[in-house]
């Protein structure tokens, strides 16, 4: 079994340093998890007015102070953290979900399916999800949107993810039902860290929770509350792609009739 936990928080729009300080307030409440999941954009908040905000509140991650809060819960637990992150690189932004381990960034993932009006400050990842083996669970990234593609959950889960971290600022009702099928689909777990609170006339819908590898939600948040919630789960389950005794997700698609949709 490992421990698991998300981080369900409320970013202030544009205030990196309050920001900050909060989460680094809620993490300081987990005293034990192996993988922490935050939501999308933690460091920023979402909602940007202008490009100018979403540059003025992006950060580059070797010199983040966010990104050092992060390590520091990592060698105080011994765990990976993935955050949610509005990422400088050069002269872009991307909306990107960073593992942290104690020696700092081990992986960085850049939200691929751009929902809205984020085109408009941050440009799409172009490169497939990498499934990172963390010794006690192999994990996949994925932010927010993402979710509404399952051929991007079937790669990482025939690459072997048996969880998918799902940093998230969620808006509408629709994660509720597909992450759920989409974990039973492919038989793997997914914690979906959602946030809460408005920006500019946008709500986020809290709600952050765990979806199951047979299709159960589990540990359910609040929709308005920040909190946190840890939880224990047995990765092995996600290696058993059967859903019968003669079934198997993977194994009997007939990609035969059907590999050109792909
Ligand atoms: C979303 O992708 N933030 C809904």
């Amino acid at each position: 079994m490992i421990t698991v936990a998300y981080l369900q928080t409320s970013p202030l729009l544009g205030k990196n340093s309050k920001t900050l300080d909060l989460t680094n307030i809620m993490l300081k409440g987990i005293l034990h998890a192996d993988l922490i999941v935050l939501p999308e954009l933690a460091n920023s908040g979402y909602n940007f007015i202008s490009k100018e905000q979403a540059v003025a509140s992006a950060e580059d991650p070797s010199g983040s102070s966010f990104v050092e809060m992060l390590m520091k819960h990592a060698r105080r637990l011994n765990a990976n953290l993935v955050s949610g992150f509005n990422e400088l690189a050069g002269d872009g932004l991307y909306n990107s979900a960073l593992l942290v381990n104690k020696e700092g960034v081990a992986g960085c993932y850049r939200k691929t399916h751009l929902f809205m009006h984020e085109r408009d400050f941050f440009l799409p990842g172009n490169e497939a999800p990498l499934v990172y083996d963390l010794g006690f669970v192999k994990l996949g990234m994925q932010i927010c949107f993402d979710y509404m593609f399952p051929e991007f959950w079937q790669h990482m889960a025939m690459q072997g993810a048996q969880l998918i971290a799902h940093p998230s600022n969620l808006v509408t009702h629709y994660a509720w039902k597909v992450v759920p099928a989409l974990a039973l689909m492919n038989r793997i777990y997914v914690v979906t860290a959602n946030r809460i609170g408005a920006e500019n006339n946008l709500s986020f819908r809290g709600r952050s929770f765990l979806a199951h590898p047979d299709g159960a939600v589990k540990f359910k948040a609040p929709a308005k509350e920040a909190v946190a919630s840890v939880f224990s789960i047995d990765p092995s389950i996600a290696m058993d792609k059967r859903v019968t005794l003669l079934n198997h997700v993977f194994n009997d698609r007939r990609t035969d009739l059907y590999d050109q949709l792909l």
